[in-house]
């Protein structure tokens, strides 16, 4: 995958990261997780935990890292250097990776029973975690109950990927590759707060359900909790960007950072999409919009008729927001995602939505999972965007609306860039 423009590798110039490593196939993966990070001039110090010994050597990863590796909280030679509380005071972030789901479990529960555990807690700077297991492992409910636990704690959990294991087995549970875990690291350490607003790429993204006005008390809604928008604003501002959330009735509260509009219909929110989005880099079409709305909602209450038992009520069609931004012209057209619910073939559906409006991306999940989806805090999806004249596609293991959020701004945003870079 490309490296971002927008958030490039710069970012880790002269900052000191702590890389653990665990007992995964995918260590071998973290020797060329150090060199990325020692290219962009940031300086890596190693802490293996025992099983990871079996995968890879201290003596590769000090050779790459330039700094000895440590192993082990009872070292009385290396506590005489910097002893580990210094060691996590050093850090201006801890990355895991590979991070197996037994690490994941004692991270969780704040086990401090060897050095990289302790590490962790000691550890005030930004932290992210790469889990890395095999995929039955990944979907059990205690594997996804412990990513969701880490999330809330303010680790920020990378990938895991979907597709062929070590094992022989296919589903999500690979680590994710290694551009990928550093594009993260170094969004995570873009000091976006001293980037002066005009310089940062503006995202625009609709949110939550509409509200279709019946009468003055009454209306036309769905289900749609505002979770997975709202968790697409946070992450769009860590990630360094100007954020404006066009929202309709939600509980939710404002993420920090966000310049939030409330909205309650369609039309209205169609207005201000499409006020806003011809300022934008990238714009998120994640409302869930009522297709339809009263032809002529009543001045007054509608009452109930004697003796008459329906109720007849004309409905229009609403303005498609997304396909009118998807249809501005360049220069003024953002990258356009959409999403999509589908309850079954969810990649053919979701690349005719590509096409008939016209977007750039779109993130489809499948709705007919429990568990999954509307209103609840976990999501998996399934991501399709134009490459050239074909179309390109990854699947996003269920893991929490946070930690996808995330994936799908560094995916849309890494794509802008690319595209950048190509003309
Ligand atoms: O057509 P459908 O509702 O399945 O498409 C879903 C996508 O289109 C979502 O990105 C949604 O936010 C967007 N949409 C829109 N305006 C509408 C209907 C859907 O922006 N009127």
């Amino acid at each position: 995958m490309a490296s971002t423009q927008a958030f490039p590798h710069a970012a880790l110039a002269g900052k000191r990261i702590l890389l653990g490593v665990s007992a995964g196939i995918a260590a071998y993966k973290s020797a060329q997780i150090i060199r990325l990070i020692k290219q962009a001039g940031g300086e890596v110090r190693v802490v293996l935990t025992d099983g990871a010994q079996a995968f890879i050597t201290p003596l590769t990863l000090q050779a790459l890292s330039g700094e000895a590796v440590r192993t082990s909280l009872l070292d009385p030679q290396a506590e005489a250097g910097m002893g580990h509380i210094e060691l996590a005071r050093w850090a201006d972030a801890l990355l895991i990776a590979p991070a197996t789901a037994d690490l994941i479990a004692r991270l969780v529960h704040g086990l401090a029973d060897d050095l990289l555990t302790t590490l962790s807690l000691a550890c005030e700077a930004p932290r992210l975690i790469a889990p890395a297991m095999n995929q039955a492992m990944w979907r059990h409910p205690a594997s996804q109950r412990n990513a969701a636990q880490l999330d809330h704690d303010g680790w920020q959990v990378i990938g895991p990927a979907a597709g062929e294991q070590a094992c022989g087995d296919v589903g999500p549970g690979r680590m994710s590759e290694p551009e990928e875990i550093v594009d993260a690291l170094a969004r995570h350490l873009t000091p976006a707060a001293h980037t002066p607003d005009a310089q940062r790429p503006h995202v625009v993204i609709t949110a939550g359900p509409t509200r279709e006005a019946l009468d003055p008390v009454r209306y036309l809604t769905n289900q749609s909790s505002g979770k997975m928008g709202y968790a697409l604003a946070a992450a769009a501002v860590e990630a360094g960007c100007r954020v404006t959330l066009i929202s309709g009735p939600v509980t939710l509260a404002t993420p920090a950072g966000v310049e939030r509009i409330d909205v309650e219909s369609a039309r209205q929110m169609h207005d201000e999409a499409l006020r806003l989005a011809p300022s934008a880099a990238l714009f998120i079409g994640c409302a869930a919009v009522a297709d339809y709305r009263a032809e002529h909602p009543a001045e007054h209450k509608i009452k109930k008729t004697q003796g008459v038992d329906t109720l007849t009520l004309t409905l229009v069609k609403n303005p498609d927001i997304i396909a009118d931004v998807a249809a501005l012209d360049a220069p003024t057209r953002p990258f356009v995602v959409g999403f999509a619910a589908e309850t079954q073939d969810v990649a053919h559906y979701a690349g005719e939505k590509l096409s008939r409006k016209r977007l750039d991306m779109v993130v489809a999940n499948d709705v007919s999972h429990a568990g999954l989806g509307f209103g609840s805090d976990d999501n998996a999806a399934l991501l399709i965007w134009r490459a050239g004249a074909d179309v390109d596609q990854q699947s996003a293991a269920p893991q929490p609306k946070t930690a996808l959020a995330r994936l799908i701004v560094g995916k849309a945003l890494s794509l802008i860039d690319s595209t950048a870079e190509t003309m």
